[in-house]
């Protein structure tokens, strides 16, 4: 996946493409390129790497034209280099592509057998080609797009300029999102509007298939088929304002300081605070007699619904069947009529959970989604949409959106659960109470991190690590895994702590950090046994826990002290040492943290 961007401007582009580019980062940052029109000839610039080597490159050497294309990529075919770098062209076409052109062997094969001669290893360069050898054919522009798109299979969305066309661009979308933004005279085009906030908010969503012609005056949209359709044109929400680190040095650490405020407006946003209830709106079927629920995701929102199925079956008493999006999508996974399905996605966009997303619509399940950019396509698809209310989150480890998702799924728990009458209103109240003190208990946590500087000075020098955790907890080890690998580059693993036995206890040496999700619950005890056979081997334990450093039983390398939250909030409030472990870490390490190697936060390609 990759971000794109397009301008049909009224004067140079170049540098406002940057600056769309720079919001669109999230989507990739393997390399980046613009092309535009200039004097009749498509001119383009590209650099490997983040998208400020590409700011170089113009510095030295400036591109003038009006009309534009950029690019930020997430490699897929093909290496990170300049030469695969965005936009491709030929002398009468420029393109950039988000998504995967699934048939792009056949098509150089045919094309290369015609005489064309590929420069890149992408998949892209066979669009290049095709709609050239279209225009060779002698078709105009826009009908060799139409003709091309025909050919292509797999999901894209495409921007295209033309040589010699200082007032056209093309676009198309299947699989992939593409806005089209409206200007005084000026059209834009972004992966999503937050690319396109500084220009306009007035933005079209094209739909599946669709594919645009723009001009100065306007665009027009048509459909799969051909047709000419209407698209009505909305008011983005979009920021313009490109968010900031703040007085933090990465926006990973501005994003876990936030957690207290935007846990507050998720919970805001769910819970009548007057009256200590949780009201979700209406999802459109009796929540009483849905005969299971499905819950699907992807990375850090797949450990979010995993929380979230321990809630549900806990306090609605319902049965959850939860599975990695790219799992469930491909086995035919047979699911009860009128069963409900939730997705969870910060982004709203990635592919896997989208794709699974219609498989369970086709399936007869009632579409929940919480998600964090209400605007997004798995939100658009959804019957019902759970928003979280984390804000923009920029760092690519996802931090306060997970927190937020645990939110938003713990206040759908207790609301299913009332529906259902497996807890009462008693209950509810009290739970809604433990849940109102979460943004109090976690912002305590945030005014020393001296100790996880000291952990993570220790945990730089591990070859492996492992997380434990059960019940609630064993989701959190797993994330807290997570973490630590996408942004310190340590191997880590987590496991459920009664797993331990049954295989990674082998790994355990004198050298190796055992750090154990250890709230004080109806578990804690279990969890101080596995603990125990820890310490046997000499695993150096580090224990998050309300428990004093006592009650382990054994030598502790480090006990993280937190403070004592209901059982039922522990995994919201544990999340924040995880994520605090994994931040330092990498800090102490020099990663890019907010940009991990070989990351991208969106990601929408299989
Ligand atoms: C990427 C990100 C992860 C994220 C996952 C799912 O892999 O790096 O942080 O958890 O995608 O993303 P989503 O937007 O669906 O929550």
């Amino acid at each position: 996946m990759c971000g794109i961007v397009g301008i049909l401007g009224t004067k140079p582009v170049a540098l406002d493409l940057v600056d769309a580019l720079r919001r669109l980062e999230y989507r990739g940052y393997d390399s980046a390129g613009i092309a535009t029109v200039e004097n009749g000839r498509l001119g383009r610039r590209r650099a490997e790497g983040k998208l400020r080597n590409l700011e170089h490159r113009l510095v030295e050497e400036p591109l003038k034209g009006h009309v534009g294309i950029g690019h930020t990529r997430w490699a897929t075919h093909g290496r990170p280099t300049e030469r695969n770098a965005h936009p491709h062209m030929s002398p009468r076409v420029s393109v950039v592509h988000n998504g995967i052109i699934e048939n792009f062997r056949e098509l150089r094969e045919a094309l290369t057998a015609k005489g064309h001669v590929f420069e890149t290893e992408t998949d892209t360069e066979a669009v290049v080609h095709l709609i050239t050898h279209e225009m060779d054919k002698g078709l105009g522009p826009v009908d060799a797009v139409k003709a091309t798109l025909k050919q292509l299979e797999g999901a894209f969305a495409l921007a295209i300029i033309f040589a010699g066309q200082d007032n056209l661009m093309m676009a198309a979308r299947l699989g992939s999102p593409l806005v089209i933004g409206h200007g005084e005279g000026e059209m834009y085009l972004g992966s999503d509007a937050i690319a396109l906030a500084p220009f306009t908010d007035t933005v079209t969503y094209l739909e599946e298939g669709d594919f645009a012609v723009l001009s100065h005056n306007g665009a027009q949209v048509f459909d799969k088929s051909g047709a000419p359709v209407e698209r009505n044109a909305v008011k983005s929400q979009a920021n313009a304002l490109l968010v900031d680190k703040g007085n933090h040095r990465h926006f990973m650490a501005k994003e876990i300081h936030e957690q207290p405020e935007v846990i507050s407006h998720t919970l805001a946003h769910y819970l009548d605070m007057a009256d200590g209830t949780v009201r979700i709106p209406d999802v459109g079927i009796d929540l009483a007699t849905i005969p299971r629920v499905t819950i699907s995701a992807c990375g850090t929102a797949y450990y979010a619904g995993l929380v979230g199925k321990y809630w549900i079956e806990r306090f609605a008493r319902v049965p959850v069947e939860i599975d990695i999006a790219s799992e469930l999508r491909y086995r035919e996974a047979p699911l009860p009529p009128g069963g409900l399905a939730i997705f969870v996605s910060q982004s709203g966009e990635t592919a896997d959970t989208l794709a699974t997303l219609r498989y369970c619509k086709e399936n007869g399940q009632r579409i929940a989604s919480v998600v964090n950019v209400r605007t997004s396509t798995i939100a658009r698809e959804s019957d019902v949409v759970l928003p979280t209310l984390a804000g923009p989150e920029i760092g690519v480890a996802s931090t306060k959106a997970f927190t937020c998702q645990l939110t938003a799924l713990a206040c759908f728990a207790l609301a299913l659960g009332r529906a259902r009458g497996a807890i009462d209103e008693a209950t509810e109240r009290a739970l809604v109470k433990e849940l109102m003190e979460v943004p109090r208990q976690i912002a305590n946590q945030l005014t020393d991190e001296s100790q996880y500087e000291a952990l993570a000075h220790q945990l730089m020098k591990s070859r492996d690590v492992l997380y434990l955790g059960r019940g609630q907890s064993y989701p959190l080890a797993m994330e807290g895994a997570l973490k630590l690998k996408e942004i310190s580059y340590l191997h880590a693993e987590g496991y459920a702590a009664g797993e331990l036995k049954h295989g990674p206890i082998a790994l355990i040496d004198e050298i190796v950090p055992v750090i154990v999700v250890a709230p004080v619950d109806a578990l804690f005890d279990k969890t101080v046994s596995n603990m125990q056979e820890v310490a046997a081997r000499g695993g150096q334990i580090v224990m998050i826990s309300n428990a004093d450093e006592n009650s382990a039983g054994c030598q502790l390398a480090a006990h993280i002290a937190m403070p004592t939250a209901h059982d039922f909030t522990n995994p919201i409030v544990y999340a924040v040492p995880i994520q605090l472990i994994a931040y330092h870490t990498a800090v102490q390490m020099g990663t890019d943290v907010d940009q991990p190697r070989n990351l991208a936060k969106s990601v929408t390609v299989e």
